[in-house]
């Protein structure tokens, strides 16, 4: 094993656990999986590729408070009310990104 440094000044997780309605999950009615996929398209035309990326993250153990975000390092948790938070996120991604990096 080898260990490294992330290469991404933000890593945003976006849960889409499934459990197909037999218990709360944030894929229930698809927006999640919509949310991701715009925030992969503003990523890349903000040209942040390389430097903030979007995965597709599994159970964070918050379901009742879901759909959730989280985004690492930051270890910021947003339990997302609507698709319109997508760009309330990228806002505070702009921010990280903006602030001069911790030592
Ligand atoms: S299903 Fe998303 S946090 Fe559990």
């Amino acid at each position: 094993m080898q260990k490294e440094t992330s290469p991404y000044a933000c890593h945003i997780f976006v849960c889409t656990n499934d459990r197909h309605g037999e218990k709360k999950a944030c894929a229930d009615g698809g927006g999640n999986a919509a949310l991701k996929d715009y925030l992969k398209e503003r990523v890349e035309k903000r040209g942040w590729k390389g430097r903030v990326r979007v995965s597709s993250g599994g159970c964070m153990g918050l379901c009742g408070k879901g759909p959730n975000v989280m985004i690492y390092p930051q270890k910021a948790w947003f339990a997302v009310a609507s698709p319109a938070d997508g760009d309330r996120i990228l806002g505070e991604i702009e921010s990280l990104l903006a602030a001069p990096p911790e030592n």
